[in-house]
């Protein structure tokens, strides 16, 4: 690397440490779980992993995973249309469209890759695309590299700003939809009742991005669409086996059967990378099966956020509303959410502080997920933890 290069790169850092807007890595050394070690020594409630149903250790989860290493060692060394489609990935496959209600289930390493490869293979040059502004990066940055023939982009949740979107749409164009179904900054809902309505009207196709919704909303965790009884309306589902699902890796797309086997054919994240490790494919569908047969995760998740809730906002702090397991608490600029994730450290919880560019400048946030392994005891002290910091911030 040039010396010009490398003095720019310790300019830019410099920068950020300067602005106390610098992210600091934790290592932790115990796997994911409601309570973490870390490397440096010291342990904190865990209130900012994705490990939304307490799945990611979970034993069954674990033992499934190691089982397919052993069965199937370590990975495809292969792609999915040369010889890298697997039994297990075939099984999670059955087991996701089964449950999602879909024709077929396509995986790929990453939400973020199905994200990408499905917008990519949909768009043509006749193609709109409509997105929410605060939709995930992962469909942002898909839509960019896709070049559709048209894109707007949507105000936040709002159904009006969609319609009005809808109007420009020319007439013979193929027109996508596209919205988290959770946001994950925000933690509140996209309008799906709303959305769907536009769409059916208007012959769009919708996509939703249920990555932070599955495993958390509607009587049986289906997400977001089961959350509004609209299952069996949205056209193409994506989400990511990160989170709910195990919290190893990997990502899916579940639609009708042609845009499933036209992504197998078309996709480039399909043609030209890896399929998913077998062992994570055996190791999601464990959790898939938990997430089914075991709805007392869901409960214990739902009771977790209520009882955060409210401690929260009894201490005088003023979460943003919604009905996930994402509790987003605002205090404005980047250094201020980073220094109240650093006084919830010294007091045993951990849970980061997000700023500019991952949310609109002014609206930095500490951001608390909330987890079924959590027990009550736990829940207490994080809370307890949100008080003394708002009030030694002067938040309260
Ligand atoms: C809404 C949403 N979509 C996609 C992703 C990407 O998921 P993955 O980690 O599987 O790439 C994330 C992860 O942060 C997300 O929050």
């Amino acid at each position: 690397m040039s010396a010009g290069l490398a003095a720019e790169l310790r300019e830019e850092l410099a920068a950020l440490r300067a602005d106390g807007a610098l992210k600091e890595m934790r290592e932790i050394a115990s796997p994911q779980g409601p309570e973490v070690r870390f490397a440096d020594g010291g342990e904190a409630i865990c209130l900012c992993s994705n490990d939304y149903l307490g799945l990611a250790a979970d034993p069954a989860v674990v033992a499934a995973a190691a089982a397919g290493l052993r069965d199937y060692g370590a990975g495809t060394a292969s792609v999915r249309f040369i010889c890298g489609l697997f039994t297990p990935h075939a099984e999670l496959e059955r087991d996701l469209a089964a449950f999602l209600g879909t024709e077929r289930a396509v995986t790929y390493t990453s939400c973020w890759n199905a994200n990408q490869a499905l917008l990519d293979t949909l768009c043509d040059e006749r193609t709109w695309v409509l997105s929410d502004e605060l939709n995930h990066a992962s469909i942002i940055d898909g839509i960019r590299l896709a070049r559709p023939g048209g894109k707007a982009i949507y105000a936040h949740a709002d159904a009006g700003s969609l319609e009005a979107e809808l109007d420009r749409v020319p007439a013979d164009a193929r027109c996508l939809v596209v919205t988290d179904g959770v946001f994950s900054m925000e933690g509140d809902l996209a309008p799906l009742p709303e959305i769907v309505a536009l769409c059916e009207a208007r012959g769009a196709t919708l996509i939703v991005d249920d990555s932070h919704g599955l495993g958390v909303l509607g009587p049986t965790g289906r997400g977001t669409a089961e959350h509004f009884g609209l299952a069996d309306r949205v056209d193409i589902t994506t989400g990511t086996l990160g989170k709910t699902l195990g919290g190893a890796a990997g990502g899916f797309v579940a639609a009708g059967a042609e845009v499933c086997s036209i992504l197998e054919q078309r996709s480039r994240a399909q043609l030209f990378s890896n399929g998913l490790p077998q062992s994570v494919a055996c190791g999601a569908r464990a959790a898939l099966a938990a997430l089914r047969d075991d709805p007392g995760r869901l409960r214990r998740l739902r009771a977790n956020v209520a009882r955060f809730r409210a401690g929260v906002s009894a201490a005088g702090l003023e979460p943003l509303d919604g009905e996930s397991a994402i509790v987003p608490i605002i205090v404005g600029e980047t250094r201020d959410a980073i220094a109240m994730s650093d006084s919830l450290l010294e007091r045993g919880v951990f849970a980061i502080g997000f700023g500019y560019p991952v949310v609109p400048e002014g609206t930095a946030r500490v951001r608390a997920q909330m987890s079924a392994a959590l027990g009550d005891e736990q829940v207490d002290r994080a809370v307890a933890a949100f008080a003394a910091v708002a009030e030694e911030r002067g938040l309260a």
